[in-house]
């Protein structure tokens, strides 16, 4: 049987997310962001295409990288006004039954209490459809204006997430029993407290010792996502992630990511195949070839140069601006995204090098992940190359303008890769975890933060 192929949709709360520019397209919504429609209509149409979910990215600071300044992210409206993820989601939760929501949040600044709340708040409201991004940040200005000098170092800053994590697995798994809300009119107990429980953590970096104060939600913990491909964040998500955002440039520096997650996977003691891995892509598709090569020279014309130097100063951590246009970046560490580097350098060892133009040019629409422009045929083709080449389980769809790009993917892919039985024409009833794993509602018992249940082989405290 051929290989099923699953989509997600990339937004953020903000206008033309990774296609810096294209708000000016006559037809882009998206600088009604700041409007409930906007996410109503969009959460619609995607449960339409069956898409898994919408994933959310957030940041908390502004890409001020390139130049030095936040001035160019300003005027190009890259990624900044940028509103809250999380409080979208109920109002799309409402109009939808089966859409997934993967919401980004950081574990670098607020601290695990009020978040674990607000999470199980999420997935109570959702009927358990709610997915956490967890990011490490990678902008030192959300680091200054939440009072400190820098940014922590790359590493640290993954250990230091490793024991958010653990306080919150702590929270969800290890607090409230099954069976603690026992709603008993005639006795008068909403919950017995024998069967809630103290977390008493008390780590490097914080002290946590009560109970969790959300009743149990139907998945507990969230859905765990992740997007960090350098060693240490493979490591990082290889113990945690149950679903995982990759960004490469090619099906080349694809497959090498995409194996080195599944051995790390295996390392950690779970399946190969225990995480879903979405890649990073744009689709750019019409009636015909010749249609939808228009459609995307048009979008094109759209594009702000400066908007795209401007997010990939930010994601490398280096300032473009002070290089000329025909240069390539070559060897440069960064304290940003590593593996945005890793796949430059990846790629030039293919034989593909990037000069600074070409950098903007791959970045201007879509951000991170290629584009690929051909009528719904096509692209159908490719992306079943993609997954059969490379072994990821599907993609994480940008878009260059919305709801356009969605429709587009809707009107023309989806109908020719459901025709060839690789797309879903369905939901798996239940939870978000069930439908990704079709394992039930709550982490597997191999999952470490089963560890951390009243009763597991891993003490809590
Ligand atoms: C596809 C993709 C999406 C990401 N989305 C976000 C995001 O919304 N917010 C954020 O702070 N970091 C985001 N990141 C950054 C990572 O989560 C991670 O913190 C960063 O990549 C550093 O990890 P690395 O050096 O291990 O790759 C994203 C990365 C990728 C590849």
């Amino acid at each position: 049987m051929s290989r099923q192929i699953r989509f997600n949709a990339f937004d953020m709360n903000c206008v033309a997310h990774q296609s810096s520019g294209l708000w000016r397209h006559p037809e882009d919504r998206s600088a009604t962001y700041n409007t409930l429609e906007y996410w109503t209509n969009l959460a619609q149409l995607l449960e339409k295409g069956t898409f898994d979910g919408i994933f959310i990215a957030d940041v908390l600071g502004t890409y001020d990288v390139y130049g030095g300044s936040n001035e160019a992210a300003i005027r190009n409206g890259a990624q900044v006004p940028v509103n809250d993820p999380i409080l979208l989601v109920s109002a799309m939760a409402h109009v939808t039954e089966h859409l997934g929501f993967g919401v980004t949040a950081g574990t670098a600044y607020e601290h695990p209490y009020p978040f674990a709340r607000r999470m199980t708040t999420l997935d109570h409201l959702t009927k358990g459809r709610v997915g956490w991004n967890v990011v490490t940040g990678y902008l030192p200005s959300a680091a200054r204006n939440m009072g400190h000098d820098d940014q922590m170092e790359h590493d640290d800053r993954y250990d230091h997430a490793d024991e958010y994590l653990e306080v919150l697995y702590k929270l969800w798994e290890g607090s409230w029993e099954d069976d603690a809300v026992v709603k008993d009119r005639e006795r008068g107990v909403f919950t017995d407290p024998s069967k809630v429980h103290e977390i008493g953590h008390r780590g490097k970096h914080f002290t946590v010792p009560g109970i969790h104060i959300s009743e149990p939600s139907p998945q507990r913990s969230p859905v765990i996502y992740q997007a960090g491909a350098s060693p240490r964040g493979i490591a990082f998500a290889a113990g945690n992630a149950e679903a995982i955002f990759v960004a490469a440039p090619t099906k080349e520096v694809l497959t090498g990511t995409v194996s080195r997650i599944r051995d790390a996977l295996e390392a950690a003691g779970r399946d190969r195949y225990a995480a879903k891995i979405y890649t990073l892509l744009t689709i750019i598709t019409d009636e015909t070839p010749e249609k939808a090569q228009a459609k995307y020279e048009e979008y094109l014309s759209y594009a702000s140069d400066e908007g795209a130097l401007v997010f990939m100063s930010g994601w490398m951590g280096i300032d473009l601006s002070q290089y000329d246009l025909d240069e390539p970046v070559g060897n440069v560490k960064s304290n940003a995204i590593q593996s945005v580097i890793a796949n430059l350098q990846e790629s030039a060892r293919h034989g593909k090098e990037f000069t600074v133009r070409d950098i903007g040019r791959h970045g201007s629409i879509g951000g991170l992940g290629p584009t690929i422009v051909g009528s719904g045929t096509q692209i159908a083709d490719q992306l079943q190359e993609w997954v059969e080449e490379t072994d990821v389980d599907g993609f994480n769809l940008a878009y260059a303008i919305t709801p356009g790009t969605w429709e587009d993917v809707i009107e023309h892919v989806i109908p020719v890769l459901r025709e060839r039985g690789v797309y879903p024409t369905e939901y798996t009833p239940g939870t978000l975890r069930h439908k990704l794993h079709g394992r039930g509602d709550r982490l597997p018992e191999e999952h470490k933060g089963a560890g951390y249940r009243i009763g597991a082989q891993v003490a809590v405290g």
